[in-house]
C-alpha cells in the first residue's frame, strides 16, 4: 500500500469489531505538518496493529497446536500477510520521520516501539519459507521429545515476537554452556510469529540442545475466565482507554502514550506468571528475556540453595532508587498495610524460579488477588515489574550481582570489566541492540550472536 496524499488506510477490518478510524496521510509538501502528522499515523497504525494483535491472540482460543497453518483456513494466512502489508506501510511512515531526524522524548518513544525493517523482513521471509514448505517444519505426526519434560535437564523460558532476539538468546547461551545436550529452551510466541520461529530454529542444530516452539494459544488454560489480565483487556472500560486517541494531542502526551502501550497489558508478557502450569513436570526452570545475552555457563545457578524461595533474581535498589515506593501507589490503604516502602527492588530479566515452591506458596493465586484488584490501575500502573514485587515479596531470594548486569539499553557507563564478568547482560531500556538508537559500544556483545551467515538474515541486510 503506497503513503500519498489521497491514499486512505482503512483498517476497520482488522480489528476485531473494535470502531476502526480512518487515517487519512498526509500531503508531503508541508513540512512540518507532514511530519506531525507522520508521528500521528505511525503511532495510531500502530497501536491498532498491536492492539488488534493482542485481541486476536487473547479472545480466539485456537482449537489446537503448533501447526496453525494447518489448522487454520487459507484466509488466516492471507489476513496475516495483509497484516504485515499494513505494517510495511507503518515503516514506510518511520523511515520518513527517521530522515526528519526529529530529537526528544517523543520520537525516541516511537523508535522504541517500532520494530526496524531488516528486523520485520527477516520474520517475513521466514514466514514464506515456513508457507512455501509446511512439511519441513511441522510437528504433526512426530513424537514429543521427552527431554521437554525430562526434570534433570536445565530448563529455560523465553517468551518472545522478536525472532531474531530470540534467536541470539538461545545461541548465546548454547555456545558459552559445557554440555549442551542437558538444556531445554522453551521458546513461546504469539500466533503470528509461530511460523517464522518454527523455521528459525530448524535452520540450524545447537550442539544437541532441545528447542521447544509453542504459541501462547497453544495453552489452552491462559483463556479470559482464569487470567485476569485477559479478563481486563475484554472489558470494556480497558478498550476505550486504548481506542481512544486524542490525535491533536497525540504529540505532547509522551507521558500517557507510555501507559497506552498494549506491550504491557499482552498476554506474551505475563506468561512469567504461569511457569508451573505451562511446565508442570519441572522442578525449576530459568526464566530469561529475549533482551539479554548470555555470556557463561549458567548451570551454577541449579546448584544455588534457594532457601525455600521461589525467585532467585538479583536487587536493583542503591541509596532510596528502586524500592517498593517507586514501583506501587502507597497511598493505597492495602499496599500499604502489606509491604515495606523502602523495600528493595529486584529485575526481571534473569530469574531462576522453584517451580515446587512456586506450587506451595500458591504465588499464581496470590498474582490473581492482586491483579484483579489493579483492574482500575490504581494499585500500580504498568508492566510486569510491579505485580512481580508483590507476588514475590517474602519469596525472592537474591543472587550475587554478577549473575545478571542490568542497564545495557539506558546507562552508557557502565564499565566494561562489569559486563565481562556477567554472567547474563540485559539490554533494559530503549535502546535494544537490534535498534537504530540502540548504544554503539554495546551493540557487538549482541550482534556477536546473529547468525549472519544464515540466508534470511543476509537478505535482509539485518545489521547494516
Ligand atoms: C479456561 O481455563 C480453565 C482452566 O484454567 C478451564 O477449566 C476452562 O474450561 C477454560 N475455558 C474455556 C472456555 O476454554
Ligand atoms: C487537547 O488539549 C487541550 C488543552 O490541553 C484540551 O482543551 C483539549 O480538550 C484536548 N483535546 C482532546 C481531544 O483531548
Ligand atoms: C473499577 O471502576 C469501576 C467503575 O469506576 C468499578 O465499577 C469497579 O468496581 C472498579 N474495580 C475495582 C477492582 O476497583
Ligand atoms: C492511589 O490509591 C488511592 C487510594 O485508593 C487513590 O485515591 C489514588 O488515586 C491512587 N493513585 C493513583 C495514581 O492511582
Amino acid at each position: 500500500m503506497a503513503i500519498s496524499g489521497s491514499s486512505r488506510i482503512s483498517l476497520s477490518d482488522r480489528n476485531n469489531g473494535f470502531p476502526g478510524p480512518t487515517i487519512r496521510p498526509p500531503v508531503a509538501s508541508t513540512g512540518f505538518t507532514f511530519k506531525l502528522f507522520a508521528s500521528i499515523l505511525a503511532i495510531a497504525v500502530f497501536l491498532l496493529l498491536t492492539v488488534s494483535f493482542v485481541f486476536t491472540s487473547s479472545s480466539t482460543v485456537v482449537s489446537s497446536g503448533l501447526d496453525i497453518i494447518r489448522l487454520e483456513s487459507k484466509q488466516t494466512i492471507t489476513d496475516q500477510l495483509k497484516i504485515q502489508k499494513l505494517k510495511d506501510t507503518v515503516f514506510a511512515v518511520n523511515e520518513q520521520l527517521t530522515k526528519a531526524k526529529k530529537q526528544g522524548a517523543f520520537s525516541s518513544l516511537i523508535a522504541a516501539k517500532s520494530i526496524p525493517k531488516s528486523l520485520h523482513c527477516v520474520a517475513m521471509r521466514l514466514m514464506e519459507e515456513r508457507i512455501a514448505h509446511p512439511e519441513k517444519y511441522t510437528d504433526e505426526g512426530k513424537q514429543r521429545p521427552a527431554e521437554f519434560d525430562d526434570p534433570k535437564l536445565y530448563h529455560y523460558a523465553i517468551f518472545s515476537d522478536n525472532v531474531v532476539a530470540a534467536s541470539v538468546v538461545v545461541n548465546s547461551a548454547v555456545k558459552n554452556t559445557k554440555e549442551p545436550w542437558k538444556h531445554v529452551f522453551h521458546v513461546v510466541t504469539d500466533k503470528m510469529n509461530l511460523g517464522a520461529m518454527q523455521v528459525m530454529f530448524k535452520m540450524k542444530e545447537y550442539n544437541g540442545a532441545f528447542i521447544e516452539i509453542k504459541a501462547v494459544e497453544d495453552y489452552k488454560f491462559l483463556n479470559s475466565s482464569y487470567v485476569p489480565v485477559l479478563k481486563q483487556l475484554e472489558s470494556a472500560n480497558l478498550q476505550r482507554f486504548y481506542f481512544t486517541t486524542h490525535l491533536e494531542n497525540a504529540t505532547k502526551d509522551t507521558t500517557n502514550m507510555k501507559f497506552r502501550n498494549p506491550k504491557y497489558l499482552s498476554i506474551l508478557n505475563h506468561l512469567r506468571f504461569y511457569l508451573p502450569e505451562m511446565y508442570p513436570t519441572l522442578h525449576r526452570i530459568l526464566f530469561l528475556d529475549d533482551d539479554i545475552i548470555v555470556q557463561k555457563d549458567l548451570t551454577g545457578l541449579w546448584k544455588v540453595d534457594m532457601d525455600g524461595k521461589v525467585n532467585g533474581a538479583v536487587e536493583t535498589c542503591f541509596g532510596s532508587f528502586h524500592r517498593y515506593s517507586q514501583y506501587m501507589n502507597f497511598s493505597h490503604p492495602l499496599i500499604k498495610e502489606k509491604f515495606i516502602p523502602n523495600a528493595c527492588a529486584w529485575a526481571y530479566g534473569m530469574n531462576f524460579f522453584d517451580l515446587d515452591a512456586w506450587r506451595r506458596e500458591k504465588c499464581t493465586e496470590e498474582y490473581h488477588y492482586w491483579q484483579n484488584l489493579n483492574e482500575n490501575r490504581t494499585l500500580w500502573k504498568l508492566g510486569t515489574l510491579p505485580p512481580g514485587l508483590i507476588t514475590f515479596y517474602s519469596t525472592t531470594k537474591p543472587l550475587e550481582k554478577s549473575w545478571h548486569v542490568l542497564g545495557l539499553g539506558y546507562n552508557p557507563s557502565i564499565s566494561m570489566e562489569e559486563i565481562r564478568d556477567a554472567a547474563v547482560v540485559h539490554f533494559n531500556g530503549n535502546m535494544k541492540p537490534w535498534l537504530d538508537i540502540g548504544m554503539n559500544q554495546f551493540r557487538p556483545l549482541w550482534t556477536k550472536y546473529v547468525d549472519y551467515d544464515m540466508e534470511f538474515v543476509q537478505a535482509c541486510n539485518f545489521g547494516h
